[in-house]
């Protein structure tokens, strides 16, 4: 009686020794206890395979020193900032965006369909679009975006936006919104977006005269 000599040796060293059950009982202990064993045998194999897999990709990780690229404005050229008597306002800009890729295996492929938005309170004046381009590791471009927009402006919006243009402090947003692809070694990731609002203030928006800015903060919004 094999089984029950199996049976008999799981017995709990110091229980008082019991009449072995029926057969068919002790085959089912036996048959869950082996179910267990095998249970826990595979995740103790599905823990390993995560484990391997996690240290492959804080290796790679590691290896690829991924970095958020850097962009800023380091140019604001007003061609036409004009409000017309019913309070339309037509502006023309041609901004400078200067793009940093500072990775150093990873490249970036900026794609059709970006949106670059000159926001002034809550107000669309313009806006542009990015070149679709790609750019290696450890890249810097300088980029010129023509931004263009008519938009009617509240009396609020027009009256503080003089204000601040006698302060000498135009507060302004620039919201980028480019569709992007990443490319590790000759190998494209699927597209998503990167967006990236950055606060300017800038000393004026006269046409035809140096505008300076004045301060600039980058916040990337995922
Ligand atoms: C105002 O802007 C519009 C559109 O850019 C332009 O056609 C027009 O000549 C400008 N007017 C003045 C007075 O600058
Ligand atoms: C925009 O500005 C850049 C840099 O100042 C200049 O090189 C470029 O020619 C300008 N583009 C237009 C259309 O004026
Ligand atoms: C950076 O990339 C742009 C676009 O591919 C290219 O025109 C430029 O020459 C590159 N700059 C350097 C320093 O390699």
């Amino acid at each position: 009686m094999r089984l029950a000599e199996l049976g008999g040796a799981r017995l709990p060293r110091g229980s008082s020794p019991r009449l072995p059950p029926p057969v068919t009982k002790l085959a089912a202990a036996l048959k869950s206890a082996a179910c267990r064993a095998c249970l826990s045998g595979a995740s103790l194999l599905l823990f390993l395979l995560i484990f391997i897999v996690l240290a492959v990709l804080a290796a790679a990780m590691v290896f690829i020193d991924p970095k958020v690229p850097s962009y800023s404005v380091t140019d604001f050229d007003v061609i036409n900032f004009n409000v017309s008597s019913d309070l339309t306002l037509h502006a023309r800009l041609n901004i400078t965006i200067r793009t940093e890729n500072g990775n150093k295996k990873i490249g970036i492929t900026y794609l059709e369909d970006s949106n670059v938005r000159l926001v002034y309170r809550s107000t669309d004046l313009c806006s542009g679009k990015l070149p679709s381009f790609f750019q290696d590791h450890e890249n810097v471009t300088v980029m010129s975006i023509m931004m263009e927009g008519s938009v009617k402006l509240s009396t609020e919006v027009e009256e503080s936006l003089e204000e601040d243009k006698m302060k000498g402090d135009v507060p302004l947003e620039v919201f980028v919104k480019v569709p992007v692809k990443l490319r590790v070694f000759d190998v494209d990731t699927v597209s998503f977006s990167i967006s990236v609002r950055c606060d300017l203030v800038l000393d004026d928006l006269q046409p035809g005269k140096k505008v300076t800015i004045k301060s600039t903060k980058y916040t990337a919004l995922w």
